[in-house]
Order: structure tokens, then sequence, then C-alpha cells
């Protein structure tokens, strides 16, 4: 028996590894390291894996598939999950699971294993993934079938199976880390009275510490996706970073919620995500210029279902492949260049242009206008009110 495990050289698959050789037949297990831009060392991850009893680590560089395949159609649809979350963690389990089948398959592998707990959404993100990508494997999830029911009783069980464990009792919050964003839960955050101290700040700058100087940036973007930088054409993932150095810098995407798992409870998460935070802003000023009133309307209804698709880990189906074909046919006029101003924590708009815009100086001008009849407006406003009208007749006995 083979399995492939989602790894992550953390305490909790580092300890299952040999969980699974104890409970699975001394099954093989295949280590898995996805690379989305974490910013941790790979490379002792994969010495760690073999000593830890892995037969083989695979490591995975992702990051540019990550951000053109997963993030870009996510900001494309201006997905935002209960109107805060941009969804960081939601659509990194796909693409991991995408690679863990693929690796199965080559290697032959029956079941494939991830370290997410039973209470949260992650493990639905991930098994729904599997499932629809490759249903005939099998799925094991340690979490809902060990006795194990807390870090010290994981400690205690790498110790006494001799596996090197991260020293670090640094971090009692539970941490998803790519290069869209940094999630923590847990600890203090818990009583959502509780605002997260400044050292929970890990990728961001407080805004208290952001210079006193606004920063400018300029984001151009073609049919829905940024590409440049102040001018400078970079790959998606480089772009990302790009944008990170620059909000980091002035403390902009940090995040802080309560929202609604797909398992049914809420949960507290504080999000640093400072370029995505810019990306969203830029698109929807954009979006503005751009989408005619109409669609725009219906797009924010698409959004919201986009979103809840995304968050319940059902990336991997045909409403996601429809909604997408909607997304992009809007998305063919939204090119062009935003102008955002930075300021201690806060995204400011600092000038829209685009060869498709719709915006219309002549038509909209308090000035003078040759092209509009302000006359015209009183037959639309009364055919418009008609209904109004009709009903505050009724209400006084004055309809015939
Ligand atoms: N609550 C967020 C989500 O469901 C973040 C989850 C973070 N996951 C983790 N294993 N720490 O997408
Ligand atoms: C987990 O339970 O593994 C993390 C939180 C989540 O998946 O929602």
């Amino acid at each position: 028996k083979k399995v492939v495990l989602a790894y992550s050289g953390g305490l909790d698959t580092s300890v299952i590894i040999p969980w699974l050789k104890e409970h699975y037949n001394n099954c093989e297990v295949i280590a898995a390291c996805a690379d989305l831009g974490q910013g941790d060392e790979l490379e002792p991850v994969h010495d760690k894996a073999l000593k830890t009893g892995a037969s083989k680590c695979y490591i995975m560089d992702l990051k540019e598939e990550f951000i053109s395949d997963y993030v870009w159609p996510t900001v494309k649809a201006g997905a935002v999950y209960e109107k805060k979350y941009l969804l960081g963690t939601s659509f990194a389990r796909p693409l991991i699971a995408k690679k863990l089948v693929e690796i199965a398959e080559k290697e032959g592998a029956d079941a494939i294993a991830h370290g997410a707990t039973g209470k949260g959404n992650d493990q639905v993100r991930f098994e729904l993934s599997v499932k629809a990508l490759a249903p005939q494997l099998a799925i094991i999830a340690p979490w809902r079938e060990w006795e194990l029911r807390s870090r010290d009783q994981e400690i205690d069980y790498a110790a006494a199976h001799n596996i090197p464990i991260p020293v670090s009792h640094d971090h009692d919050y539970s941490m998803d880390r790519n290069m869209w964003h940094l999630s923590h839960e847990g600890s203090d955050l818990e009583d959502p009275w509780n605002a997260p101290k400044d050292e929970l700040f890990i990728v961001t700058n407080i805004p208290e510490k952001a210079p006193d100087k606004p920063e400018y940036v300029e984001l151009e973007y073609v049919e829905g996706v940024p590409v440049s930088v102040n001018g400078e054409k970079l790959s998606p993932a480089k772009l990302v970073e790009k944008l990170n150095e620059i909000g980091i810098r002035n403390a902009v995407g940090i995040t802080d919620m309560v929202e609604d798992r797909l398992v049914g409870m809420k949960s507290r998460g504080v999000y640093e995500n400072p370029a995505g935070a810019i990306i969203y802003y830029g698109h929807n000023d954009l979006e503005n210029l751009c989408l005619d009133r109409a669609t725009q309307s219906f797009k924010q209804q698409v959004s919201i279902r986009y979103s809840e698709l995304v968050y319940d880990g059902m990336w991997f189906s045909p409403l996601r492949e429809a909604l997408d074909a909607f997304v992009n046919e809007t998305q063919k006029t939204v090119t062009g260049t935003v102008r955002m101003k930075l300021y201690k924590g806060n995204i400011y708009s600092a000038g829209v242009k685009s060869p498709y815009s719709l915006y219309s100086q002549e038509y909209v001008t308090f000035g003078e206008d040759e092209v509009y009849n302000q006359a015209d407006a009183t037959g639309f406003i009364n055919l418009f009110g008609l209904p109004l009208k009709v009903r505050a007749l009724m209400k006084k006995g004055n309809l015939k």
C-alpha cells in the first residue's frame, strides 16, 4: 500500500508519517510539499520528510500556476467571501490536491492523506478535489481517526517515535501561508472581542509603523488580470511579490473577521494579504469605469456565488467553469491602468484610465454640452415613476 501525503514539514504532517505506517500496515508514505511562496526553506523539508520515514519527498514549485490558474480567475470574478476574505487558503487546496493526485497516479498509490482537522474547511476542499479528479483514490484524514487531541500529545507522540519536530513553540496560532496570504486562527483570537496583538503580524507592517508619506502605485490590467506594476511587466507570481513589498511597507491588506465555516460553526480569522488588497481595489475601480451598469450589477451576484464555491472547495465543479465563462466575457474590456495612493493601511483611488472607458465627460459635464437634452428626462421620469404614481393614487382612492 502506498499513500501520498500533503506534507509541509510542520508538526502535524510530521507526526502523520509514522502514524500512517503504524496504522496502515507499514505502508509506503510519499511526501509531497507544495511551494506556494510560503517563504519557508524547502531544502530542509525534503531531508526531514525522509528522516521522518517517507520513502520520497516531492517539492513542487507551484507559484506561477497558483497565481495564474487559481488566483486570477477569482480576482476576475471579484470573489470575496463574506465581504472580507480574499480566499487565500481556499483556492490553494484544490491546486495542492490536483498535484497529489498526479503524484498518486504516477506512483501507483492507493490513497491520499492530509493533515487538516475534522472541524474545518480544508478537509472538505482537499477531499472534494480528490473526488472530482480521482474518485478511485482512498482518502485518509488522521485528525478524524487518531487519539491525539492536542499539540502536546502530538509532541509526545513525535518524541516517542524519534521524529525531529520543529523546536519552536513560537506561535500558538494555526497559520496557513502562501504568497497570496497568511491566515491566523486560534489562541487569543478565539475571543472575537480580543484585538489582534501587534506581534501577530508577520507579513505586513502595522499602520503605526508605516511611512508618514503616501506611496503611489500604478497597476495595469489586461482583460481583468494585472500585468504590470509602475510600468514594469511582470509574471503573475513576480507581480504579486512586487505588490506585496509595496503593500507591506504601507501596511495595507489586514483583514480581521468572524466567518462562517462550511461545517457550520463560526470562526475568527486575521488575514494578511497586502498584494491582494491592492489588486482587488484596482480591479474594482477599473470595472467601475469599463463595465455597463447592468453587467456590473449582475456580476456582483456572481461574485458572491463564486466566493462561496471557492470557499466550499467546489473548485473542480461545472458551476465554476460556467461562471468562469460569464466572468471572462465581462473581462474583455477590463483593460487599463489604475493609480492608487497607499497611506498607513489605507488605499485611495488616485486615477484610472482605459481604452474601453465608458466614461464620457461630454455627457456628464456640469458645463455646457451638445449631446444631452435635459428635457428628455421629463418623459423618462414619468414612465420610470409610473408604478409608484399608480400605487399612490390607488392608496388615496383616486385610481380610476
Ligand atoms: N479560515 C480560512 C479558510 O477556511 C483559513 C484556513 C486556514 N487553514 C489552516 N489550515 N490554518 O479558508
Ligand atoms: C483545519 O481545520 O485544518 C484548519 C481550519 C480550516 O480548515 O478551516
